[in-house]
């Protein structure tokens, strides 16, 4: 099965995923989940990306777009992060956008389908689009990529991070309640493997001035002998996101479930 075909068989499963935040009992469910299980992974996520964005560019981004920005914890963050950047969260759902506008004043917050672009949206550029355990929710991921290209900058990157569905058994683990096993079965069973987010990124990036990596190690989804991890690793910020992380998770629950890292990187040639 090409990635097309697979894309069309997964459409129920995306579905079904979806409905975790649209329906207001599982919305509960994911919120709960989500707020304990994932605030140390996105502070690690964006560490990774800020200091990533600085190596391949030599500076700090200037403006970030989070798509399925949920309560607004990673623009939050971010505010503080990178002062005086322009910092774009957009969700489809209006409940939480409400939240995270209240949460972080010098942000926009836009309650909307990512998948429905809007003109305001297609006429900005972003430095960094960031889309955190989210990816496999979309209905039409092919279509979203290739709108989302128009909206980078000359040194702009896509950061994907989301669930790997080959490893949903190390991610059912750190579930504490039947309704909590059901959400994240429901959301492993979205998600992509390793080799189909390759195969739809070589799909996407043919003939573009694009170039992509996809891994699945704990900083930026980078071997580890690898230079791109070297460049990484030494970074003060990402370092502390790491022990957070570690000293987070008692022995019991110390696996970490294998997360998914997609680079999408729009580098110019001078
Ligand atoms: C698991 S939460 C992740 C939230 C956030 N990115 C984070 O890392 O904490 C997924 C979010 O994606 C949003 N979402 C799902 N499909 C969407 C779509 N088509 N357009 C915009 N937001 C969407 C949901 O409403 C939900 O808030």
């Amino acid at each position: 099965m090409n990635i097309i075909e697979k894309l069309e068989s997964l459409k129920p499963e995306r579905k079904l995923a979806r409905t975790w935040f649209m329906n207001e009992h599982k919305r509960q469910i994911s919120l709960t989940y989500d707020e304990r299980e994932t605030a140390g992974i996105r502070v690690l996520s964006i560490e990774t990306f800020l200091c990533y964005y600085y190596v391949l560019f030599g500076h700090q981004p200037t403006s970030v777009l989070d798509l399925g920005c949920g309560e607004g914890q990673s623009i939050k963050y971010l505010a503080k992060r990178i002062p005086n950047s322009k910092l774009t969260g957009i969700d489809a759902s209006s409940d939480v956008i409400k939240t995270a506008a209240k949460r972080v004043k010098e942000a926009e917050f836009i309650a909307a389908d990512v998948e429905q672009l809007n003109e305001h949206l297609l006429s900005e550029k972003y430095d960094v689009i960031f889309i955190h355990l989210c990816f496999g929710l979309f209905e039409n991921p092919l279509k979203l990529l290739k709108d989302l290209f128009m909206l980078l900058s000359d040194q702009a990157l896509i950061y994907i991070v989301d669930l790997n569905r080959e490893s949903w058994n190390e991610g059912i683990n750190s579930c504490l309640s039947v309704d909590e096993e059901k959400y994240i079965h429901d959301q492993y069973n979205a998600s992509f493997n390793k080799d189909e987010l390759e195969e739809l990124f070589v799909y996407v990036t043919r003939e573009k001035e694009l170039t992509f990596k996809v891994g699945s190690s704990l900083i930026g989804g980078f071997d580890q002998f690898s230079d791109d991890f070297f460049s990484l690793i030494k970074n003060r910020e990402l370092q502390a996101a790491i022990k957070s992380i570690s000293e987070e998770k008692t022995p019991e629950t110390h696996i970490i479930p294998q997360l998914l890292h997609s680079w999408i990187i729009k580098k110019q040639l001078s």
